[in-house]
């Protein structure tokens, strides 16, 4: 039964759309994800660096992406990935400097691509110049822009952190300090205005710069209650998002001015954009992080959560379709990222989720919107084994083990078939996370010569999507037949329907039109119809 989506011309109708030439890049723009530790290597110290990610760049543009997002290439104290940043206007000297940077945009932008960075207002290092001005002095103007606490038995409230155990911990002289991650990430206190001034800063120091704008960390935090009361339930990692058990600490409706001032900054620099981390179960809550004054999106990541489940897929794409239709925000969607197992292993493993990756990513591919690509899911990679002597996620050491973490998703890009897999150049360090045996499987090297690889898969996808107008840019409507799930996509006279078989038969797909690309070999096309198997995706194309 087909589901419409909201009348068009109506003031909230999301046909703001979409039309790939006039729209602002940021639209439709494919946005491929750099783990920069685990990118490419260029000096040989077995850590990712921007010359390395920079020596890759022509891969990228032959892929076909349109943007990268960098993930945190800042000083950090190396607890939470990069993520605990200690200087937000340099670069970590393992990654280069800022001229590294410079250079690294100056590129992209010459081969077509634009390069957005991760910005972490929510929290900095404990070795942050404020945190340890403020450990020194508790008058300090520093101490105003975290939360502390005067010394008691109790932490001031029931706050859990996200990656396990209470959300205080104390400073050596007794103080309480809050850290909604983990202790090395103590939160900034955003009523203190001397916060939103430096934040300022930092934004025009990159965008001087001529960076294309912030994937923006914890978007959905920055301010808490002003009591500090206690939350009313307890977080379950296992939710799509924060809801009303967590409403002291998540979602203060002062948040908002900070992205309508983010977003004036970014208005003064033309063609730039924010994309929001917005980690709440309510969508609607989450799309209006992207209302047209403040952030330009705000990440969607039902399919990221999703089991491989047809209600599930439809209801995460409906609803993602309607919650930022009514604001007229594109969607952002994501299937894969450095937080989440890879979808090779989350829909199955082996051959199966490989079959069910490539269909998910013909779904994404052909959505309205801004799909977001992590490294490596191109390469159908799946969700890697890290020895536990060697992972770093505080996610896996402050849940006592009992949480794998996120290790298996950010271990090396294998680009050739050697040893090494050419993470780094030959006879370098050991890189910083191992890389799995059996890796060179998958790599660049060998997948661009397969025509039936999942690397050619993404780059045929992506260039249709680049010449047809109805993918990316179309006007989409959801329906399901029993385990099928149907997204038709319309632009001025073209139709493509992406049909996507999420049961465990082949099914007819009757008047297809003719088709374009299918995640497998094992389509027949006879007239009339094309049988689809289970477990497998195609575009059909009517014009
Ligand atoms: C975001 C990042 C995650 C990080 C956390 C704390 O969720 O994606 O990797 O651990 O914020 O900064
Ligand atoms: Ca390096």
């Amino acid at each position: 039964m087909a589901r419409r989506l909201a009348a068009a011309g109506s003031p909230t109708d999301r046909s703001v759309a979409i039309e790939r030439s006039p729209s602002p890049w940021w639209q439709t723009a494919v946005v491929y994800q750099v783990y920069l530790r685990s990118f490419a290597d260029g000096n040989g110290d077995g850590v990712g660096d921007l010359a390395g990610l920079r020596s890759r760049l022509p891969y990228l543009a032959w892929l076909g992406v349109d943007a990268l997002w960098i993930n945190p290439h800042y000083p950090s104290g190396g607890a939470d990935g990069g993520y605990d940043i200690v200087d937000y206007r340099a670069v970590d000297p393992e990654y280069g400097d800022v001229g590294d940077l410079e250079d690294l945009v100056a590129d992209a932008r010459r081969l077509g691509l634009r390069v957005v960075l991760d910005v972490v207002p929510n929290h900095t290092s404990d070795r942050h110049r404020w945190f340890q001005a403020a450990l020194a002095d508790a008058d300090s103007p520093e101490a105003a822009r975290y939360h502390f606490a005067p010394p008691s038995d109790e932490p001031p409230n029931n706050w859990q952190s996200l990656f396990g155990g209470p959300a205080w911990s104390r400073t050596p002289d007794g103080r309480w300090y809050l850290h909604l991650f983990a202790p090395e990430q103590p939160d900034l206190n955003w009523r203190d205005p001397a916060v939103a001034a430096d934040f300022e800063q930092t934004l025009r120091f990159w965008l001087d710069r001529g960076v294309s704008g912030f994937r923006v960390d914890v978007a959905y935090g920055l301010f808490k209650d002003a009591g500090l009361r206690d939350n009313p339930g307890s977080y379950s990692p296992t939710l799509f998002g924060h809801g009303p058990e967590q409403a002291m600490t998540w979602n203060q409706p002062e948040v908002h001015d900070v992205w309508r001032q983010w977003r004036a900054i970014c208005d003064e620099y033309p063609d730039t954009m924010l994309v929001g981390e917005v980690c709440l179960a309510d969508l609607e809550q989450v799309a209006l992080y992207s209302r047209p004054d403040e952030m330009h999106q705000s990440f969607s990541f039902r399919l990221l959560k999703s089991p491989w489940d047809t209600a599930a897929f439809a209801d995460g794409v409906q609803s993602a379709l309607d919650a930022f239709g009514r604001v007229g925000a594109p969607v952002s969607w994501v299937l894969g990222n450095h937080d989440k197992d890879r979808q090779v292993t989350r829909f199955g493993g082996g051959a199966l989720g490989t079959a069910r990756a490539r269909a998910a990513a013909l779904l994404m591919l052909a959505l309205p919107g801004s799909p977001y690509v992590y490294a490596g899911d191109e390469l159908g990679l799946p969700q890697a084994t890290v020895p536990d002597e060697v992972k770093r996620d505080p996610i896996f050491f402050r849940s006592g083990g009992a949480r794998a973490g996120r290790d298996g998703c950010r271990v090396p890009m294998p680009w050739n078939d050697t040893p090494g897999v050419g993470f780094s150049p030959e006879e370098s360090a050991d890189p910083w996370l191992p890389v799995p045996s059996g890796w060179d499987r998958y790599a660049v090297s060998r997948q661009a010569r397969d025509g039936g690889s999942v690397l050619t898969l993404y780059r045929r996808a992506l260039a249709l999507r680049a010449a047809h107008p109805a993918l990316g840019s179309g006007q989409a409507t959801v329906c399901t037949q029993d385990d099928v799930l149907t997204v038709t996509c319309v632009s001025g006279a073209e139709t493509v329907r992406c049909v996507l078989n999420m049961g465990s038969g082949t099914v007819l797909v009757g008047s297809p039109g003719s088709v374009l690309l299918a995640s497998t070999t094992r389509v027949r096309q006879s007239a009339g119809s094309v049988a689809l198997p289970a477990d497998s995706a195609v575009w059909l194309v009517e014009s």
